[in-house]
């Protein structure tokens, strides 16, 4: 078994969804009245971003708010590249997809003295406390919620240990005038360590999460290598403003925590963010101090730890009462100190690191992608809500609320989508491939690639510095494509191949856009240009080199 690639007997469903994340629980739950739905996850029912995601979900649920105001810290926060119906689709929705969650379970943190019923958050970029939560463990909450629901749903299935390889894009030859079209049919899907398998769907969604292990430093879990945005751009979708990578402002600095965020919500009870002297610094960057939107806080920290040569900067709420804090921030407490550090009286060391992919698969207000038979949400999707920077705690509101559209489109559609007949589909041919038995060749090109990522085409960035990754980068992801060519997928080749594609469409995508906006700071061309006020759209070239670019 081992030294070989096996075939699996393959499976058939009415609805393919890769990624256990809100965004496939949710739209699988909605789903599964129209047929059967797989739910196929790499690792883990819960290893997934929304399980670690502490801050919370924003929606207008207050008296004290309205929908204006949560529009407007929408579109500031995203430089100008929002699109403005997408946004107040999306916050006009927000408190009714808010109420489906409590009403599926969630149990969020309760307020009698607001007018919502709930105790609600303040995070950065918000210009009124909005954000619902479970103190710091909303993600996980909500997890426990959508799944419990998806475990009494017997049309529902999960495989965990399931992996996409590549979506499985067919002809229909049946379509207008003639024309033979292609069409998303499903999946290859990797199940354990080597058996590959055919997966087909009458409607496949990308439910993948992001990209953030491309970087070094992430506050992403292991599983996000942005397997749903590489599969996408190789079947041919069209891709947008995957040049916009968020940065979170606070990861705890400490040699034993791989990715533990601090959250936003704690600078939004009043911690202070100061130097290794105990200097604020957030007043000389923005009026709105810790408040700011991220992009400005985390270049702000960038500025200021290069400047001192310092290894972090420091998170401090030892102002507060501890019992406060104790109680609304049990998992940092908690975690912290694990670590040796109770903050309630000691600052926490902070540094910035790689969070969300504000672009993605693009798609319309029904989560469809430009391929037929796809749909994609969440993380993975880029909707034109977040433009050039995502305000604080509106992913969660995005998944919810694109998983609930893309249900209603599949359930006007579903008499014709359903009619779709499941093709043929070759097996997978392993070909000439052989077991690779030197892990190194992977492990290298892992640690090369986040270096590379993180050094070149982190928060400020420069042409010269793009140019040089982009050259690095060709060179490896030529070899890593060569690797999967001879020897047998495993998870991590699939994963190697994925980060390698993604890494080279953020860097091509970077250097299509000559000036700054939110999270895009290039130091060569240091302000916002008009000609810039729009998507950078691509897709694959045309007779071009795997993983080159075109704009479209
Ligand atoms: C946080 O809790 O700071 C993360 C929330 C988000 O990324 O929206």
């Amino acid at each position: 078994m081992r030294n070989k690639q096996v075939h699996g007997a393959g499976m058939e469903c009415d609805f393919l969804i890769i990624g256990s994340g809100i965004a496939g629980l949710s739209f699988a739950i909605r789903v599964a009245r129209l047929g059967s739905v797989i739910i196929i996850t790499k690792k883990t029912e819960v290893d997934t971003a929304t399980n670690l995601a502490q801050g919370g979900i924003a929606a207008v649920l207050s008296r004290n708010d309205a929908t204006i105001n949560h529009i407007q810290d929408t579109l500031t926060s995203g430089a100008g590249l929002c699109n403005e119906d997408v946004v107040a689709l999306v916050v006009e929705n927000g408190p009714e997809r808010v109420r489906d969650l409590i009403a599926l379970g969630v149990d969020f943190v309760k307020d009698a003295q607001d007018s919502s019923g709930l105790n609600l958050g303040q995070e950065g970029g918000h210009s009124r406390r909005r954000v619902a939560h479970a103190h710091d463990f909303t993600g996980r909450e909500i997890e426990r919620a959508l799944l419990e629901k998806v475990k009494q749903n017997p049309r529902i299935q999960i495989l965990e240990n399931h992996r996409a390889i590549d979506l499985l894009m067919v002809a229909d030859e049946g379509s207008e005038k003639g024309e033979s079209t292609r069409y998303c049919a499903g999946a290859y899907v990797l199940s354990g360590e080597r058996t590959v398998e055919v997966y087909k769907a009458k409607v496949t969604t990308l439910c993948t999460g992001g990209t953030g292990k491309v970087y070094l430093y992430t506050s992403n879990p292991d599983i996000a290598t942005g397997d749903g945005l590489a599969m996408a751009f190789r079947a041919g979708a069209v891709m947008a403003n995957m040049e916009f990578v968020q940065f979170h402002p606070t990861c705890l600095y400490h040699p034993k925590a791989k990715n533990f965020l601090i959250s936003e919500a704690v600078r939004g009870e009043g911690a202070i963010l100061v130097d290794q002297n105990g200097r604020s610094f957030m007043e000389k960057y923005d009026s709105r101090k810790e408040l700011a939107t991220r992009d400005t806080v985390a270049r702000a920290i960038d500025h200021e730890m290069k400047e001192s040569g310092a290894d972090c900067v420091f998170l401090d709420i030892t102002h507060k009462d501890k019992e406060f804090v104790k109680k609304r921030f049990p998992t940092i407490y908690g975690r912290c100190l694990e670590y040796g550090i109770d903050i309630t009286k000691e600052r926490i060391p902070v540094v910035p690191a790689a969070h969300y992919m504000c672009g993605g698969v693009q798609t319309d207000t029904w989560g469809r992608t430009s391929l037929d038979g796809l749909l994609a949400l969440g993380e993975t999707a880029c909707t034109g809500l977040h433009g050039g920077n995502r305000l604080a705690s509106n992913s969660l509101l995005e998944a919810v609320v694109f998983a609930e559209r893309a249900s209603q489109y599949c359930a006007e559609h579903w008499e014709t989508l359903s009619q779709r007949v499941f093709p043929p589909i070759e097996p997978w041919k392993a070909g000439g491939a052989k077991l690779l038995n030197e892990e190194i060749l992977i492990h290298h090109n892992w640690d090369l690639i986040r270096r590379i990522m993180w050094n070149y085409v982190g928060i400020v960035r420069t042409v010269k510095r793009l140019q040089l990754a982009k050259k690095h980068m060709e060179g490896i992801f030529q070899e890593i494509e060569q690797h999967y060519r001879d020897y047998f997928v495993t998870p991590d080749m699939i994963e190697l191949r994925n980060i390698a594609l993604v890494s080279l469409l953020i860097i091509q995508s970077a250097l299509t856009r000559k000036e700054s906006r939110g999270l895009h700071y290039l130091v060569d061309y240091p302000e916002p240009v008009a000609a810039f006020v729009h998507d950078t759209r691509f897709k694959k070239k045309k007779g071009g080199q795997p993983g080159e670019i075109e704009l479209c």
